[in-house]
């Protein structure tokens, strides 16, 4: 069974993907906001920038969706975590693998717009049940997930990505994957996060795989 490949869901991630093109003409006017964020770790609170984004997609690609669903059904991941959800487009991939497995996704969105958004998307799709998104600082909402977790995607604020990691590796599972967007845009920002998982020195093995803008993928050794 291929939940991905349910033509109800296929719908409403071509209806999300398609609004997503718009955000081009969205960024401009945030700019100012965005360019600092790229070069450095030091950003205005999170909630701040989320109001900021509050209309703006930036989703993962089709091709890291199907990447995100094949890696959880290769792991049989039953617990998939998410940190930042926005209109729900990852979560919809991740949320059609958990369907497979018997398991779920627990997402986390800070900006209630959205959140309320990407529940109506999952439930359009028809993933709803086997998501629980959480409204609030995913460095709260996230801190009482159980363990074991098979499954992470950090795709929130760039400068979280290293706490968001150090706030869940005890609950990873041995051979626990955790995918992080964007690195090859916030090189600089996502520094110290990429020679963490990389140095080899911190129970990761990692490698920058050439998916969109460089998608992180490690496993907790
Ligand atoms: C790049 S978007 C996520 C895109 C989504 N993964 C997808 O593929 O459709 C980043 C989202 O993370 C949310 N976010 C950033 N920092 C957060 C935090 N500390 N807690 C919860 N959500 C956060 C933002 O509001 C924004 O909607």
């Amino acid at each position: 069974m291929e939940s991905l490949n349910d033509p109800k869901l296929q719908a409403v991630l071509e209806r999300l993907h398609a609004a997503a093109r718009g955000d081009r003409l969205r960024f401009l006017p945030l700019l100012p906001t965005l360019l600092p964020l790229l070069f450095s770790n030091k950003a205005p609170p999170a909630a701040e920038q989320a109001a900021r984004f509050k209309d703006v997609y930036i989703p993962i690609s089709r091709a890291q969706g199907r990447f995100l669903y094949l890696v959880a059904r290769s792991l049989g991941a039953r617990r998939i975590v998410e940190f930042g959800t926005s209109f729900g487009i990852s979560t919809i991939y991740a949320a059609a693998a958990a369907r497979d497995t018997g398991g779920m996704v627990i997402g986390s969105e800070l900006e209630p717009g959205k959140h309320r958004a990407a529940c109506a998307n999952l439930a359009e799709a028809g993933v709803g049940e086997y998501a629980d998104i959480r409204l609030g600082d995913a460095l709260e909402t996230l801190a009482d997930v159980p363990p074991p977790i098979d499954l992470v995607l950090l795709d929130g604020w760039k400068e979280l990505y290293l706490p968001m990691l150090k706030l869940l590796a005890p609950k990873l599972r041995t051979g626990a994957v955790v995918l992080a967007d964007n690195i090859r845009t916030f090189r600089w920002t996502l520094a110290p996060y990429v020679s963490y998982v990389q140095s080899g020195e911190n129970g990761f093995g990692s490698l920058t795989l050439p998916l969109a803008d460089g998608f992180e993928y490690s496993v907790k050794l």
